[in-house]
């Protein structure tokens, strides 16, 4: 049995299964990732661009930045991946989805169950008012402002920022009740994120990690698939249809 079959298993056998995707899950979609050789961190400076203080200290050059991001978003589409993980939903092959990703790719693919760890690039907040608007805002030219006339922040968790307290209490109790817990297309290189996988394993999860490079959490996973998640996800999807 290879690799693909024995997950088509492991999906059959499980009673709660969890996906955990980053960057490389919407690189299929158009989007770059961060530390593979063309990820955005190899030519950019996380600190000066992704961070509280380079909102403050270099507003245009930070605001330039999430306008790109924002405008190359507009342009991808969820992929056969996304949709496959959607689709499972739907038939309660996997419980839910915790997600790294601020794309909002899995909910336009159809998924309901995604806890975004890393906020979101749909909307942007008044750090002052807390008021929200949808993203379209930071397209304007010049720094984004509330009515009350503060700087707007993009809904991501910058650097140097805390994680959303309710998204980290869901992921917690989602990776405890996991069984089967697969990531999709992560470095797991960054915290608190990457602390999830280990949760699973702790609680006697199996732990599959689906990634184009080594990870530092190779050695903990059960299984170990160096191929695309487009591809892998079909493949796999494929196999469950043969075994329904
Ligand atoms: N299929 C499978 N793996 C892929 C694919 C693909 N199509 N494309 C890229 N990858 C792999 C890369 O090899 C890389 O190891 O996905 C991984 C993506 O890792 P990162 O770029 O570090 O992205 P991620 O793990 O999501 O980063 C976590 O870092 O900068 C912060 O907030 C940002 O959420 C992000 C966090």
């Amino acid at each position: 049995m290879d690799n693909l079959q024995l997950l088509a298993q492991w999906l059959k056998e499980s009673t709660y299964t969890v996906v955990f995707t980053g960057a490389g899950m919407s690189t299929e979609s158009g989007l770059p990732d961060f530390r593979s050789k063309t990820g955005l961190w190899k030519s950019k400076d996380p600190k000066k661009l992704a961070s509280i203080e380079a909102m403050y200290q270099n507003p245009h050059e930070f605001y330039d930045f999430y306008r790109q991001r924002l405008a190359t978003l507009g342009e991808a589409k969820p992929h056969k991946g996304h949709l496959i993980l959607a689709d499972w939903e739907k038939k309660r092959i996997i419980q839910a989805i915790i997600t790294q990703n601020v794309d909002g790719l899995h909910h336009r693919a159809g998924s309901h169950r995604v806890i975004e760890l890393h906020g979101t690039l749909r909307e942007s907040l008044c750090l002052k008012c807390q008021k929200t608007y949808p993203s379209q805002i930071l397209l304007t030219e010049g720094i984004p402002r509330c009515s009350c006339g503060n700087m707007l922040k993009p809904g991501v968790v910058l650097f140097g920022e805390m994680l959303p307290q309710e998204a980290l209490r869901q992921a917690d109790i989602e990776t405890r009740r996991s069984h089967l817990f697969i990531v999709i297309g992560s470095s797991l290189e960054v915290s608190p994120a990457n602390f999830f996988p280990l949760e699973a394993k702790e609680v006697g999860a199996r732990l599959v990690l689906i990634n184009l490079e080594p990870t530092e959490m190779d050695e903990r996973a059960d299984l170990l698939i160096r191929d695309k998640a487009g591809h892998v996800l079909e493949k796999i999807d494929g196999i469950l249809k043969t075994l329904a």
